[in-house]
């Protein structure tokens, strides 16, 4: 069986998914160490997951809801939800590395980067959760064999730009 864009859009939600529980663990550690080195580990998980967000969003916007516009049209307004959360998430992101950096430069901004952390990962997961349960749904319903590979194809076009394998 070939590979298509619904199997890798699911695999990077369940990755996803190990991340959030990730995040509050190394949010934790470094709100009650203090420690530099732990903000510092926290910022750069923060950093590699946006940035895989933002490819991934790509993904799904490239390879996925074209081709399920294209057949069902914007069914129960989804997908114009889902392209308001991608750029609702990645404005999160924003604000949690200016709060990291803040706090790097001597501010006191704890209690605003775990408020946009929290932030961060309800509407990550809600998110998630969402296209799993109900956007791979349709896709699957509604899309063929043949455009779901073709999405998977401009997806890992996509990544490989990115440099994501
Ligand atoms: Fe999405
Ligand atoms: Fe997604």
């Amino acid at each position: 069986m070939e590979y298509d864009i619904i199997d890798l859009l699911f695999l990077e939600h369940k990755k996803h998914l190990d991340d959030i529980e990730d995040i509050q663990t190394l949010f934790k550690t470094a709100r009650e160490t203090l420690k530099e080195k732990a903000l510092d580990i926290l910022k750069e998980k923060i950093e590699d997951i946006c940035y895989e967000l933002t490819v991934h969003f790509k993904e799904e916007e490239e390879g996925l809801l074209p081709f399920l516009y294209e057949k069902i049209g914007d069914k129960d307004g989804l997908i114009k939800t889902l392209l308001g959360e991608h750029r609702e998430i990645e404005n999160l992101c924003k604000s949690i590395s200016l709060y990291i950096t803040q706090i790097k430069e001597g501010q006191n901004k704890w209690s605003e980067l775990r408020n946009s952390i929290n932030e961060f990962l309800h509407h990550l997961n809600d998110h998630i959760l969402k296209e799993n349960f109900y956007l791979l749904k349709l896709a699957a319903e509604n899309l063929d064999k043949n455009t779901l590979i073709k999405g998977y194809q401009i997806a890992e076009t996509i990544r490989e730009e990115h440099g994501l394998d």
